[in-house]
C-alpha cells in the first residue's frame, strides 16, 4: 500500500473548531491514535500557525478547509468532497461567558445555528457519530459535590451557558426523531494546561477570563497582578473550588467517546462528565503554580464575582465505568504544562 492510500484508509473525523484550544489538543491525539482529522475553522479565535504546530508534535497532516459551520453550502461542500467521514467532533463556539451577557443575539444565533447545520449536514451526508463539546455550567449552582451526570440542569446566569443546555437539548431530541445519529455531549469542567512540548496552548484574546491564563501571564508580567474573585466562600480555605483537568486528558476522553460511539450500533444520545474527580481550591491553584514552577503570582483579593459558585467538581465514575476513561495527569503536571506555553508566547 503506498503512503497515499494509507493516509485515505484512515478513519475520517471532522472537528469544527479544531485550530482551538481543546480542539488542536484533541487533533493531535486524533492523529496519534491513527485517525484522519479533517479540520474545520474560520480562525476567528484561533490562529492559521496552530495547525504548523500540530504538524510539528504529530509529524503528520490534518486536512484543513477554512469556513464557518453556519455555512451550510461551504459545509456541504466539505462532506461532499471527504465522502465516508466516520464521526464529527463538534467544538466550533463561542465561548466567553461575559461577552455573551452583552452579546446574547451573537452568542445565541451563533452556537445554536452552526449546531443545527452540523447536525443537517451530517443527516444529508449519512454520518452517525456525533460528540458535542458540552460544559458544566449546564448544572448551574449544584445541590452537592461531586455531581454526577443525573444531577437536574440549572439555568445559567449566562446566555453562553444557555446556549449548552439547548444545545444538548437539541442533539437530543435529533437523535430520538431522526434515529440514524448517535451523539454524546461531553460535560468539561474545567480544563488547563496546553501540551507537554509547550508547541500548542490557549490563546486568550485580551485580558484572559479564566483562572489559569490569567495566573501564567501575571507570572510573565503581562499582567500586574491576579484578582483572586473572593475568598469568603464556605469551602475549606474560604476560596473558590474547580475541578481542574488536564486539556491533554480531556482530548484524548473524545478518542474514548468516539470509540465507545462506533461500539454501539444502535442510535442513541448520552451525557457524560469530564474532569479529574478532584476539587482544588483557587489558593492551591496559585500555590501550586509558584512552586512547581519557582515563581511568583503578585495578587489582591477582591469581591465575588457575579454569578460565581462556591464549589464544583465531578462525579467520574460513568465514563470511567463505561468508556475506561480516566485523567492521568496530575495538576502540577497542568500548571507545569501551562507555564510552559505562556513562556514560549514571548
Ligand atoms: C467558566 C465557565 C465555564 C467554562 C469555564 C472554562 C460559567 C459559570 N463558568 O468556569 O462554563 O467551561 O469557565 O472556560 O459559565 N478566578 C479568580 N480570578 C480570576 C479568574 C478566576 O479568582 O481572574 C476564580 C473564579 O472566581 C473561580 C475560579 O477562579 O472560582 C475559576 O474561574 P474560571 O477559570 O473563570 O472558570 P469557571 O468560572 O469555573
Amino acid at each position: 500500500m503506498t503512503k497515499k492510500n494509507k493516509a485515505y484508509s484512515k478513519v475520517k473525523i471532522v472537528v469544527t473548531g479544531g485550530a482551538g484550544f481543546i480542539g488542536s489538543h484533541t487533533v493531535v491525539e486524533l492523529l496519534e491514535a491513527g485517525y484522519l482529522p479533517i479540520i474545520i475553522d474560520n480562525f476567528s479565535n484561533s490562529q492559521p500557525w496552530i495547525i504548523d504546530k500540530i504538524k510539528e508534535i504529530t509529524s503528520q497532516t490534518p486536512i484543513i478547509y477554512e469556513g464557518d459551520c453556519n455555512d451550510k453550502t461551504f459545509l456541504e461542500e466539505v462532506f461532499q468532497k471527504e465522502s465516508s467521514i466516520e464521526g464529527v467532533i463538534h467544538f466550533a463556539a463561542f465561548k466567553a461567558v461575559g461577552e455573551s451577557i452583552i452579546k446574547p443575539l451573537d452568542y445565541y444565533k451563533n452556537n445554536l445555528s452552526s449546531l443545527i447545520t452540523v447536525l443537517e449536514t451530517m443527516q444529508k451526508f449519512g454520518v452517525k457519530n456525533l460528540v458535542f463539546s458540552s460544559s458544566a455550567t449546564v448544572y448551574g449552582e449544584p445541590d452537592s459535590c461531586p455531581i454526577a451526570e443525573t444531577a437536574p440542569r440549572k439555568i445559567s446566569p449566562s446566555p453562553y451557558g444557555k446556549t449548552k443546555t439547548i444545545c444538548e437539548d437539541i442533539i437530543s431530541d435529533t437523535v430520538n426523531g431522526c434515529k440514524n445519529i448517535s451523539a454524546i455531549s461531553l460535560r468539561y469542567f474545567n480544563p488547563i494546561g496546553a501540551h507537554p512540548s509547550g508547541l500548542i496552548g490557549e490563546l486568550p484574546i485580551g485580558a484572559p477570563n479564566n483562572l489559569v491564563p490569567y495566573v501564567t501571564q501575571t507570572a510573565a508580567g503581562i499582567r500586574e497582578k491576579l484578582t483572586i474573585f473572593g475568598n469568603d466562600y464556605p469551602t475549606d480555605d474560604g476560596y473558590g473550588v474547580r475541578d481542574f483537568i488536564h486539556v491533554v486528558d480531556l482530548a484524548q476522553a473524545h478518542i474514548k467517546t468516539l470509540q465507545y460511539l462506533t461500539k454501539h450500533k444502535s442510535p442513541f444520545y448520552d451525557v457524560f462528565n469530564v474532569g479529574t474527580g478532584k476539587g482544588n481550591s483557587v489558593l492551591e491553584i496559585i500555590e501550586t503554580f509558584q512552586k512547581v514552577n519557582n515563581t511568583n503570582v503578585p495578587r489582591e483579593i477582591g469581591p465575588r464575582r457575579e454569578g460565581d459558585i462556591a464549589t464544583c467538581y465531578a462525579d467520574v465514575s460513568k465514563i470511567k465505568k463505561m468508556m475506561n476513561w480516566e485523567t492521568k495527569k496530575t495538576l502540577e503536571d497542568s500548571l507545569r504544562d501551562a507555564w510552559k506555553w505562556q513562556k514560549s508566547l514571548k
